[in-house]
């Protein structure tokens, strides 16, 4: 095996559909939405790299805290020889777990954005080596095939993105996980905690305005795919805490009454003044809560880390 493969797992039109489907769908429903999977194109990954940095986004720094703190524990827990990481953006984070693992064989990062992946593959191949790196496009709540790579395997999702799913979603994706792992395997998880809802706000409604454009950048996405008329200066980014869901909610709330002409579907959206378009959940999280969610699934919490201002933690599933 070449030390770089890049795979696509479906055939390049599988997006297309996939989009055409979620748009069709969400925005001829009530309330209107669209799955967040869609704001990663170049660009969306990019304003994502440029929200990690924002003095007010603390999960990056506060999950990169924790990994420096325990990837030699996580690396004793597991000794895996293949990681795979769902969700890896740039596998800034994860390089303190690839450095921990000394018999790591090969490093699968799966990802939904083409250009994340073949920059941070690129980067690893030359930083590491000898690693082998099998990249996958992918959409991880899709049914997954792993390559055949040796055991024991860890599979990592960090930065909270288990957050971005719904409930129901949630419980799908930890039970199709599952059966990914064999006894000796573990699931590394990273899951954004429950606090205080001003400092959550501000996370999600930065002052310099970055995570507005990554909220509207869904919009210039649907414009360049399906030839939509979106004007994204038509719409107010908003944040906001459901303290009933414990999650916070992206919207794009319609300036204007305003209809929006999406060709390829054959489909003319009117907006009313003020309607709200739901882009993305971010659900925040309990100890008990996570630990209930994986034991549904069939998977044991061995080991609970946060940061030490507690905001962020880290856990370690190991299946017997
Ligand atoms: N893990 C990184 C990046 C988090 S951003 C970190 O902690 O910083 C979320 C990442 O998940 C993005 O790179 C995005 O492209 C990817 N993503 C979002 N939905 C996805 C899906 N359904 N399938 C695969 N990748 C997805
Ligand atoms: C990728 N995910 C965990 C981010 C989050 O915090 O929910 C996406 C994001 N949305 C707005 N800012 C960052």
């Amino acid at each position: 095996m070449s030390p770089f493969l890049l795979t696509r797992t479906l055939p390049e039109d599988a997006t297309d559909a996939a989009l055409r489907a979620d748009v069709q769908q969400g925005l001829t429903g009530t309330p209107k939405t669209l799955p967040p999977k869609w704001f990663y194109d170049a660009h969306g990954s990019e304003l994502f790299e440029q929200i990690t940095e924002l003095p007010e986004y603390y999960p990056t720094r506060a999950e990169r805290e924790i990994l420096v703190a325990r990837a030699g524990d996580i690396a004793a827990a597991t000794r895996a020889r293949t990681l795979v990481e769902l969700g890896s953006g740039s596998s800034e984070k994860t390089r303190y777990v690839i450095d921990a693992l000394s018999d790591l064989h090969t490093y699968v990062p799966v990802d939904v954005s083409e250009s994340a992946l073949t920059q941070a593959g690129q980067a690893l191949i030359a930083e590491r080596p000898g690693l082998h790196v099998h990249a996958l496009i992918a959409d991880f709540t899709a049914s997954l095939t792993l390559p055949d790579t040796p055991g024991p395997r860890l599979i990592a999702f960090l930065g909270g993105t288990i957050g971005n799913l719904l409930p129901v979603e949630r419980a799908a994706f930890f039970a199709a996980i599952r059966s990914l792992l064999s006894p000796g395997d573990a699931l590394l998880l990273g899951t954004d905690l429950v606090k205080d809802e001003k400092v959550l706000v501000r996370a999600y409604d930065d002052a310099a305005g970055v995570t507005a454009a990554f909220n509207k950048n869904v919009l210039t996405v649907v414009n360049r795919e399906l030839h939509a008329d979106f004007d994204p200066g038509a719409f107010d980014h908003v944040a906001l805490w459901d303290r009933e869901n414990e999650w916070i909610e992206m919207r794009l709330r319609s300036r204007t009454t305003q209809t929006v002409k999406i060709p390829a579907l054959d489909l003319a959206v009117d907006f009313a003044r003020d309607e709200e378009l739901r882009t993305e959940v971010s659900a925040k999280f309990r100890k008990e809560g996570v630990r209930a969610e994986l034991a549904s699934a069939g998977l044991e919490l061995a080991h609970w880390w946060t940061d030490e201002e507690g905001r962020f933690a880290l856990s370690l599933s190991v299946v017997r």
